[in-house]
Formats: structure tokens, C-alpha cells, sequence
């Protein structure tokens, strides 16, 4: 059935559907009545695919990748419809538009999307508000959802200064995110994928783990890593995360690649620049998982993203070493039974 309202709403710019339809759900779900029943239908029920990652407890091992959520706006929502977890975010310091619409496109006969958006969101004091509200909201008292806070650094901040950018934001969002992920592979912001050498990165994740020691309590810190490096680069970030004992690895962010595409040439040029995520870079994701995992011995916990659209792309991931899984195109794609359809099938 969702195929066919899929091919309505695909009728709609990807943005403005996006939006509407989860400002409507929030609607929805602002009716108790509504929101228990919509809970009912697309959870998993049973509490058999609770797991223990990174210390913390997961409902489903199913998630939400980030760029979805980014000013955490929809957590109730997202729970309802079954999430283990969301990953809120990227967010900066200071609030940003992000690139010039159209930004965000979709290819179909790929199952695929591009976007270009630049780190669009609120800036990081408006969603730490956010959140804060939201955790002492009474309809959120009894939610089980971890969140992430995925952080990134703004357009105009140089990279030498970009640790800067990821302080302000771990500070602020330390008391109401449950882990944080570090954004240096997001192909939209001009100069960022940069910091992915392992200087830059030991500089800001050395700076983090600092401020995290002196926190009451410290929150596992995990980075995200591109589909696009090469091994060599790949190995020095399994170096360094092994040598200052990061919490986990992202695995993997969108690519800047178009090989192997079945939409056409004209289309693709005309899109043009932006990271293109879904079936595409399912393969790719998935290799990068299984290197990583056998060359640290399954050391790292690695959360997957990277194409899952059903039950069977969820246990490909995890049969190579994933521990914790995202889907993001595959929720567009497939629709908001998602969640439950992965779930049935891993139990
Ligand atoms: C429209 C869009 C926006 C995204 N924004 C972010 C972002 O802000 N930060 C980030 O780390 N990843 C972002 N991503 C990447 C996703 O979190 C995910 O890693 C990637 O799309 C691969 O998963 P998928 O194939 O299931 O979509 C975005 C992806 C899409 C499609």
C-alpha cells in the first residue's frame, strides 16, 4: 500500500513533503488516543530485540540517521513509529539556512536521494532548548528512545578553529543527548571532509574526551566516517580511534560518487553536487564495516548506515560486525513501516 502513496507524494518537492508530512504526524500524535494506537501498529512488541550498546539501553536496534531530525523537533514522533534510537542533528554553533533550494533530490529508479543541504538547523542553543523541554515533557517521561547529537562546525569557521565548533556544541548538548557522534564527513560543507586526516581529527576528539572525563557523567563519543576513503586512510582512523579509545565509528555518511547509477546522465549533471545516499552506497558501506571489524577484532562498535532498506540489508550489516543499525533513504523509500518490518524479520 505504500508503494501507491508513495507515488503521490513523490509528486510533491522532496522538502516541502518532508515538512508537511511531519509537522501532520505531529499533529496526530499530540491526540494520546492516536498516538497509543499508532505506537501499537508500527512498534516492535516484546522487548526480544533489546540490546546493550555503548552503556546504554536500546529498544530495537534500529535508528535514525542523522539530517532527519536535525533540530529535534518530531522525537515523540519518531518513537511512535518505532525507532530504537534517534541521532538528532548535524547542528552547529551559530544557526545556519544551509545551501540554496532545490537542495534535495530524489532518484527513483536508484532508490537513492542526493542532497546538498549544508548543515541547515537552528544552532545548537535553540535545539538544546528543545531537548531540555522535551525531557522534562510529560509525554516524554516514559520514553525509552536514546538520542544522539550529531555535531558539526559552521560554513564560515575555518578548519583550524573547527574544534572550537565542536566544543560549543558537545557543551551544550551534553546534558540531553545520550551519546554524541562527530561529524567530519558530510560532503556539503566546503573543507570539512579535510579533518578526516589524523591530526585534525586526534586535535578534536583528544579536546572532547577531555571535556567529557570532567562531566559527572561522560557520554560515549563516536565518529562518522565517509564511504569515499581510501584504505589508507581508513586504517589511520582505526590508529587513532584504537589509541584514544573513541566509543565507536558511524559507518558510512553519504558519498560524492555517481558510478554504476541507473538515472540517467543529463539528470544526474543537472542535480548536480551533493552526497548521494541509499541503495547505491549499500555495498560500499557495508565493506567498510566488514574491514573495520575484522582488522580491530570487532573492537570498535560500529553503528551502520548506508542503504538498509529491509530485514535482510539490517542482517547483512550486522552479520559483518555492525552493532547498532540507521536507516535514512530507506525510510522515504519504504515507508513508516519500516521499523517493524526490520524488527519481525531479526527476531
Ligand atoms: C537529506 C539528507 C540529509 C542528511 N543530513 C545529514 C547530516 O546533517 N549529518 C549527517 O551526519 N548525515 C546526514 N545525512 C546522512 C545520513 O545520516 C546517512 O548517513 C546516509 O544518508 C546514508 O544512509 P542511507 O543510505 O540509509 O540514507 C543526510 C542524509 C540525507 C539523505
Amino acid at each position: 500500500m505504500y508503494n501507491a502513496i508513495r507515488r503521490i507524494l513523490f509528486l510533491f518537492p522532496p522538502e516541502s513533503i518532508h515538512y508537511f508530512l511531519m509537522n501532520s504526524l505531529k499533529a496526530l500524535c499530540s491526540i494520546g488516543l492516536i498516538r497509543r494506537l499508532l505506537a501499537r501498529y508500527f512498534s516492535e512488541k516484546g522487548g526480544r530485540l533489546t540490546t546493550t550498546e555503548l552503556h546504554l539501553k536500546f529498544q530495537n536496534p534500529v535508528g535514525l540517521g542523522a539530517g532527519f531530525d536535525k533540530n529535534a523537533k518530531w522525537l515523540t514522533e519518531l518513537e511512535t513509529l518505532g525507532f530504537g534510537f534517534v541521532e538528532i542533528g548535524t547542528v552547529t554553533p551559530l544557526p545556519q539556512e544551509g545551501n540554496k533550494k532545490p537542495r534535495l533530490f530524489r532518484l527513483p529508479k536508484d532508490s537513492a536521494i542526493v542532497n546538498r543541504m549544508g548543515f541547515n538547523n537552528d544552532g545548537v542553543q535553540a535545539v538544546a532548548q528543545r531537548l531540555k523541554r522535551w525531557r522534562s515533557d510529560a509525554s516524554s517521561q516514559s520514553s525509552n528512545l536514546i538520542i544522539g547529537g550529531n555535531i558539526g562546525k559552521n560554513k564560515i569557521t575555518p578548519n583550524e578553529d573547527a574544534w572550537k565548533d565542536y566544543e560549543i556544541c558537545f557543551k551544550e548538548l551534553h546534558p540531553y543527548v545520550d551519546y554524541f557522534v562527530v561529524n567530519v564527513s558530510s560532503p556539503n560543507t566546503p573543507g570539512l571532509r579535510e579533518l578526516q586526516e589524523k591530526e585534525s581529527l586526534r586535535k578534536i576528539l583528544r579536546h572532547l574526551q577531555m571535556i567529557n572525563n570532567g562531566k559527572a557523567r561522560s557520554k560515549p563519543i563516536l565518529l562518522k566516517i565517509s564511504p569515499d576513503l581510501m584504505q589508507d586512510q581508513i586504517d589511520d582512523i582505526l590508529d587513532l580511534a584504537l589509541e584514544i579509545k573513541l566509543d565507536g565509528l558511524v559507518c558510512t555518511n553519504t558519498t560524492v560518487s555517481r558510478a554504476g547509477l541507473l538515472t540517467g546522465k543529463d539528470e544526474i549533471e543537472k542535480i548536480g553536487q551533493g552526497g548521494l545516499s541509499g541503495k547505491p552506497i549499500r555495498e560500499r558501506s557495508t565493506l567498510i564495516i566488514e574491514y573495520i571489524h575484522k582488522k580491530t577484532a570487532g573492537e570498535i562498535p560500529i553503528i551502520a548506515s548506508g542503504g538498509i532498506f529491509t530485514g535482510a540489508h539490517a542482517k547483512e550489516k550486522l552479520n559483518v560486525g555492525a552493532d547498532l543499525l540507521q536507516v535514512w533513504t530507506g525510510f522515504i523509500y519504504e515507508g513508516p513501516g519500516i521499523v517493524k518490518k526490520i524488527c519481525t524479520s531479526l527476531k
